[in-house]
């Protein structure tokens, strides 16, 4: 769908890296370090880390035409992977518990068993525990020339009883309701148990990147209308794909009773929508040059996937 440009690719393969080598550092017991790699290193789309250096390379590049006072690019790439990393390490977190017995209950995820079912619930409780922290123990680590407090309180604010937690919060208590929600409270809850972290994600890169107010809050519009059309997208796919492809159980949402935007709108209304969002997040790019089309190819590639 989208060709990532080198310097972005480079910068994820880093972001590989500094995974592992956090895990590394972590001087867990063995069986906590392979319950995090295992959930961290798994081969995830990582679409997160790239909406973050996406973000921050997009503030960066449009800083080197106007401005001189440059931050040296070295540390400032580092600041980049470092913000991909801490979204990265909430989201794995993230998908630990929601695949929980007392939550989503799945066992496939990424096409192998699930981190309780791989460990046990206790490990996987504590996987996910320690991967939370990790992912604000990253940020904490950056140099004091980039805005440590704001970037932590974006990813604070995202993840917490604000966001996504609130999110999945809500997703659990509408499960198995005998009416469906109303498309206000469901646009709600995937705004929050997914929007959340992809509208930090962007936004974290920008501050790193120092962006002004104005593109900021573009690249927030853009984020936000993305983040719907990827959980519209995920509830379709739940429908329309197979477990093989998505590497997750097909029809999860169907046999918990889940309201989705398929049980809502139905399957081509909710493809529709998605598509609209989409859309409305590519338009929401309209103040940046070509210097944002890989952002605006993400934005493609959300309703395109099939996994
Ligand atoms: C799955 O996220 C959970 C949702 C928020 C829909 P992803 O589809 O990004 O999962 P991975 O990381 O690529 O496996
Ligand atoms: C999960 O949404 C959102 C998270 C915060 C992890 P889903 O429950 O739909 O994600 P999948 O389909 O299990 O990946
Ligand atoms: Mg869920
Ligand atoms: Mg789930
Ligand atoms: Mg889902």
């Amino acid at each position: 769908v989208f060709t990532q440009p080198a310097e972005l690719q480079a910068q994820l393969s880093e972001v590989e890296a500094l995974l592992e080598h956090w895990v590394e550092r972590q001087n867990a017991s063995a069986r906590l370090q392979d319950s995090m790699r295992y959930s961290l290193l798994s081969g995830g789309k990582r679409f997160r880390p790239m909406l973050a250096l996406a973000s921050a390379l997009l503030i960066d590049a449009e800083r080197t035409h106007t401005q001189s006072d440059l931050k040296p690019s070295a540390e400032f790439s580092k600041a980049a992977q470092a913000v991909a990393c801490s979204v990265e390490c909430i989201h794995a977190y993230s998908l630990i518990h929601d695949d929980l017995p007392a939550m989503d209950d799945d066992d496939l995820r990424r096409g192998q068993p699930t981190n309780h079912i791989r460990f046990d619930e206790a490990t996987a409780i504590l996987a996910g525990d320690a991967l939370q922290t990790l992912g604000f123990q990253i940020l904490s680590d950056l140099p004091a020339l980039f805005p440590i407090g704001d970037l932590v309180g974006e990813l604070a604010q995202a993840s917490g009883a604000a966001g996504m937690v609130a999110g999945q919060m809500n997703d659990l208590l509408a499960e198995g309701q005998t009416q469906e929600l109303a498309l206000t409270e469901l646009e709600a809850i995937h705004r929050n148990k997914t929007g959340a972290l992809i509208r930090a994600s962007v936004r974290m890169g920008a501050i790193v990147g120092g962006a002004s107010d104005d593109k900021l809050e573009a690249l927030t519009s853009y984020a936000e209308a993305l983040g719907l059309a990827f959980q519209i997208q995920d509830d379709v796919l739940d429908v329309i794909s197979d477990s093989e492809t998505l590497g997750k159980t097909q029809g999860a949402d169907i046999a918990k009773d889940k309201s989705t935007y398929v049980s809502v709108l139905g399957l081509d209304t909710a493809a529709d929508l998605a598509r609209d969002m989409s859309l409305q997040a590519k338009n929401a790019l309209a103040i940046f040059d070509a210097s944002a089309d890989y952002m605006r190819s993400l934005a493609d590639y959300v309703v395109q996937r099939r996994h």
